[in-house]
């Protein structure tokens, strides 16, 4: 009985996927007869190299367990097949050879020799042309997601990631730039996340101050101009969440449009951008009566997946971690999903020993900060912390803006376009071609 090992992912199960399983057959067929068992790559080995798969480790399960030969389907728990393959000992490892170069060069160098020991070998299974997951991943992301998938994206990739990492979006524009800028780095696709709604670019934005002056109908628009061009989750800033009575709508109206969480501050009064810290009057909420809102929020809420997030203003206003970390209870307590720690100093410290302190805590959730004024905090020292989730809350309208006014100066300056043309602006081509479906 001879075992052959496949590693996939199988998110998109194409021709290419069932021609290798296909080849497998034959094999078998051959050498009188055997197992074709399938290591599943699990989300968190998918994450660590590519973006979240879109069918769950268990629906992708179901559909390769029915395909026709698969014996058995086992999960591959990281990218590195080598702990399945010492497990099985299986006598031949099948993938198609687009392998032989690139990162995954070294996976499979790395499995030819570790079969030696028990005489196993790695088969290459020429590349099915025409088909690629690359570009069906594309297609997939034209056709869009539906507000229960996007949902639950969050919660999925908080179990899968060591960070997950959000950018700022305030328009249709920037949502897009979120959803599709990616950058290679050691052979591995990296993007962010998802998307946060910040109060202060999307205020910012539509020429306001961020005060909470942005009524729900707005900032509802906006959210819509967004979700409709993109399908990575939405975490949505509620300012303090408004009274109570209020609250218990916008959790409804948010998970209805397939949100995934909204964070809301534990202050009263006029809103203030916390960053100003107490250079203006800003105002903490009684503890006790913010775990209510919490609570209010939690029972509203239709499904398990939305996520309501506490944040914690006591650094903001120098009350000090003390009071932090008692108010970071209260709110657990009260069943916060998350607890987003701010902080307006311009080092880490204050929230490292934040963290260090919260992290003991036993009915702890994901920890979530956005290091806008402590910039030089890397992932890798977040990730060392335990914080589960950045967000990088203006950085698309802090960019944006500079680059305007330069091109409004330099019309007013030369008395014609074409300076601002080629210093600072984009292709008229590109603009043209920027959204698809112009033509
Ligand atoms: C936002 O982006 O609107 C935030 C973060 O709430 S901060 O501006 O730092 O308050
Ligand atoms: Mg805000």
């Amino acid at each position: 009985m001879k075992k052959i090992y496949i590693g996939m992912s199988a998110d998109l199960l194409h021709p290419g996927h069932l021609n290798i399983i296909n080849e497998a057959r034959k094999i078998l067929n051959n050498e009188g007869g055997g197992k074709i068992i399938v290591g599943l790559l699990t989300d968190k080995a998918i994450a660590s190299y590519k973006r979240l798969p879109y069918m769950t480790f268990e629906q992708r399960k179901v559909v390769v367990e029915n395909v026709k030969g698969v014996s058995e389907v086992i999960a591959q728990e990281t990218l590195d097949y080598v702990p399945n393959i010492l497990k099985i000992k299986p006598d031949y490892v099948l993938h198609g050879d687009d392998w032989k170069t690139g990162v995954q060069a070294q996976t499979r160098q790395k499995i030819i020799e570790v079969m030696k020991e028990w005489g196993g070998k790695v088969i290459d299974i020429p590349y099915t042309e025409g088909i690629s997951s690359t570009k069906l991943n594309k297609i997939l992301k034209e056709v869009g997601t539906t507000p229960e998938i996007r949902g639950k994206r969050f919660k999925r990739l908080l179990n899968s990631k060591e960070l997950v990492t959000i950018l700022e979006a305030h328009n249709g524009l920037s949502g897009l730039i979120v959803e599709n800028v990616s950058v290679e780095q050691e052979g591995r696709k990296v993007e962010f996340d998802g998307i946060w709604l910040s109060s202060l670019t999307q205020s910012a934005a539509q020429g306001k101050p961020d005060t909470g002056y942005l009524d729900t109908t707005s900032r509802m628009s906006t959210l819509n101009d967004i979700l409709d061009v993109t399908t990575k989750p939405v975490i949505y800033d509620g300012d303090n969440g408004g009274p109570c009575e209020h609250f218990v709508f916008t959790v409804k109206t948010l998970e209805r449009l397939g949100v995934s969480a909204i964070i809301i501050e534990d202050k009263i009064g006029l809103k203030k951008n916390s960053l100003f810290g107490l250079d203006v009057e800003q105002n903490q909420d009684n503890p006790e009566d913010f775990a209510l809102k919490i609570k209010a929020g939690k029972q509203a809420q239709v499904t398990d997946d939305f996520m309501i997030i506490a944040r914690i203003e006591s650094l903001i206003l120098e009350k000090g971690i003390n009071d932090a970390i008692n108010r970071a209870k209260i709110y657990l307590e009260a069943g916060a999903d998350g607890i987003m720690i701010h902080s307006r100093q311009k080092t880490f410290d204050e929230i490292r020993e934040f963290a260090r302190i919260y992290n003991t805590l036993e009915n702890k959730k994901p920890l979530i900060v956005v290091p806008s004024s402590y910039s030089e905090v890397t992932e890798e020292e977040l990730i060392e912390n335990d914080i589960k989730v950045v967000i990088y809350a203006n950085h698309l309208l802090r960019a944006a803006w500079p680059a305007m006014v330069n091109s409004a100066k330099s019309i007013l300056k030369n008395h014609r376009c074409k300076e601002a043309s080629d210093e600072y602006c984009m292709k008229i081509n590109d603009i043209l071609n920027l959204i698809p479906g112009g033509r």
